[in-house]
C-alpha cells in the first residue's frame, strides 16, 4: 500500500510522495536497526494518508518507532554521506576518527555488504606527493590476505576527497581496553600479540612493513579474533611527520615508534614493526606505556636513550621469559632484535606454553659478546658502564643457567666482568 501511494496512486491524488530524503532516510533506519521494513513501511503508508507535510523522520518519532535522538544521529550521517557521497556505497554512519582521518561504516551496493571506508582529510587529499604513495600502497595492501589482516578493499576519490576501503571489523580496539584502565594477563596478551606477530609475519614476506602497529590498530573481535588495521596506510607518510601530526592526542604521542622511524632512517625494515608490538605488548602487561613523557619529543627521546624497564620489573606476576622476549623486540639497536619476525613467533609462542624463550636467549648471547666486545674496546663513561655491567649479570646469567654455555666462553666471559666491574 505504502508503495501503492509512494508512486502516486489515483486514490490519494494529494498525498506526499516520499521525498527521496525519506527513502534514504527510511533505508538507514532500517540498516542502524532502528527500525524494522515494516515499521517504515507502517510510516510511509501513514504519510501518504495525511494530508498534513509530516516527514518520514516525523512520523517515526510519533509512532514511538525511533527516538528524537536517534532520528537526529541518522539526519547526520545522512548529511555527511551526501555531502560526502561515494558512489557505489551507502554511508550508515561515523565510526570513529583518528588524527588524520574518519573512518565510516557503509555498504557497498554491488556486494550488499559492510564494510569501513576511511576518509582523508581535504588537507591531505590536496598533498599529490601523499595521495600518490596512499594509492600504491593501498592497492598492494589490497593484495594481501590473512584472518588476523583488516583487509584493504578498494582506494577511490570522490568530490576532491580521497579514501580507502576496508573490511569491516564489530569489535573495539586494544586501544580502547587501554583507555579504559584494562591491563591485561600475560596469557591474554600473548594470545593477541601471537595473533598480531602472524599477520606481520605475512605481511614481512610480502615485503610489507606496516610502520604504525600500536594498540588503535588493533582491533578484536566479539570472538577473540585481533586484526590489524592500516596495513598500508602509514607507509603514504614519513614516521615522525605522522607521529608529530599525533601530538597533543591522549594515544596518539609515539609511544609505540622505533628509534630508527625517530632518526627518519630510510630503510625502515621488519625490525621497525617488532619494536612498536613489542611496546604494544608492554603496555597491554604493565598498564604503562614503555616511555612517558610531558611532550612528543621527550618521549621520542627516551625511545632513543633512556634504558627500558622490563616488564617483570613493574608487574612481578609476569614471567621472566616474558620480559626477555620484550626487551629483545625492544632493543634500541636494531640489530639486536629479532633476525625475522618467525624467531619472534617462535619465542611468543614458547612463552604461551610456559616456556623460555630460545630465540631470546640466543640473542642475549650474541648481544652480550658483542656488548663486552664494545666495552673492551671504547672504555666508556662511568655511567654506562654500570648499565652495561648491570645488563651483562642479568645476560651473563641467563647464559649460563639457561644455556649452559660451553666452560671455556663462561669462564673467558666472567673474566671479562670481572674486569669491567673493577674499571667501574
Ligand atoms: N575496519 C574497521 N572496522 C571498524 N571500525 C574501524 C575500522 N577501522 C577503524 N575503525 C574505527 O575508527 C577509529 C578511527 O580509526 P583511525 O585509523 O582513523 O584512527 P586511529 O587508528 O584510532 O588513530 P590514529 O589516527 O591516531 O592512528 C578506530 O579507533 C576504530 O574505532
Ligand atoms: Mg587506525
Amino acid at each position: 500500500m505504502a508503495q501503492e501511494n509512494a508512486q502516486g496512486s489515483s486514490e490519494a491524488p494529494t498525498a506526499p510522495i516520499p521525498s527521496s530524503m525519506d527513502t534514504e532516510l527510511g533505508k538507514l533506519v532500517v540498516d542502524q536497526r532502528l527500525a524494522t521494513d515494516d515499521e517504515v513501511g507502517k510510516c510511509l503508508a501513514l504519510q501518504a494518508r495525511s494530508s498534513n507535510a509530516l516527514t518520514l523522520a516525523d512520523l517515526l518519532v510519533r509512532e514511538g518507532v525511533v527516538t528524537e535522538n536517534q532520528i537526529g544521529r541518522v539526519k547526520r550521517t545522512l548529511a555527511a554521506s551526501r555531502s560526502s557521497q561515494i558512489p557505489g556505497y551507502q554511508i550508515i554512519s561515523k565510526l570513529g576518527s583518528g588524527a588524520m582521518a574518519t573512518v565510516f561504516k557503509a555498504k557497498q551496493l554491488s556486494l550488499d555488504r559492510i564494510v569501513a571506508i576511511k576518509v582523508l582529510p581535504k588537507k591531505l587529499s590536496e598533498n599529490a606527493d601523499y595521495v600518490d604513495r596512499f594509492y600504491k600502497e593501498g592497492k598492494a595492501a589490497a593484495k594481501l590476505n590473512h584472518p588476523n589482516i583488516v583487509q584493504a578493499i578498494d582506494v577511490g576519490e570522490a568530490g576532491g576527497y580521497h579514501y580507502f576501503v576496508m573490511e569491516y571489523v564489530e569489535g573495539h580496539t586494544l586501544g580502547d581496553d587501554l583507555e579504559s584502565g584494562k591491563v591485561y594477563s600475560e596469557a591474554e596478551a600473548l594470545d593477541v600479540i601471537v595473533q598480531i606477530g602472524r599477520a606481520l609475519e605475512h605481511a614481512h614476506e610480502h615485503g610489507f612493513v606496516h610502520r604504525d602497529v600500536k594498540p588503535k590498530n588493533i582491533m578484536m573481535t566479539r570472538d577473540g579474533a585481533a586484526k590489524l588495521a592500516d596495513m598500508g596506510l602509514a607507509r603514504a607518510m614519513a614516521d615522525v611527520e605522522a607521529a608529530e601530526a599525533e601530538a597533543g592526542k591522549a594515544y596518539g604521542t609515539p609511544y609505540y615508534i622505533s628509534p630508527e622511524q625517530i632518526r627518519g632512517e630510510v630503510n625502515i625494515d621488519f625490525r621497525a614493526d617488532i619494536y612498536a608490538l613489542g611496546a604494544t605488548l608492554y603496555h597491554l602487561v604493565t598498564g604503562r606505556v614503555p616511555f612517558e613523557g610531558p611532550t612528543p619529543a621527550a618521549v621520542m627521546h627516551k625511545h632513543l636513550k633512556e634504558p627500558l624497564v622490563p616488564p617483570d620489573h613493574i608487574n612481578t606476576s609476569l614471567s621472566a621469559g616474558l620480559g626477555e622476549v620484550v626487551e629483545v623486540m625492544m632493543a634500541k639497536d636494531r640489530n639486536r632484535r629479532y633476525g625475522s619476525t618467525k624467531d619472534m613467533l617462535m619465542d611468543l609462542e614458547a612463552v604461551a606454553a610456559g616456556q623460555p624463550p630460545p630465540m631470546a636467549r640466543k640473542q642475549f648471547d650474541a648481544n652480550l659478546l658483542s656488548r663486552l666486545a664494545d666495552v673492551e674496546a671504547e672504555a666508556p663513561a662511568a655511567e654506562a658502564q654500570s648499565s652495561a655491567g648491570h645488563d651483562a649479570a642479568r645476560n651473563l646469567n641467563l647464559l649460563l643457567v639457561g644455556l649452559g654455555v660451553g666452560l671455556a666462553v663462561s669462564v673467558l666471559l666472567n673474566l671479562l666482568l670481572v674486569v669491567l666491574l673493577v674499571a667501574k
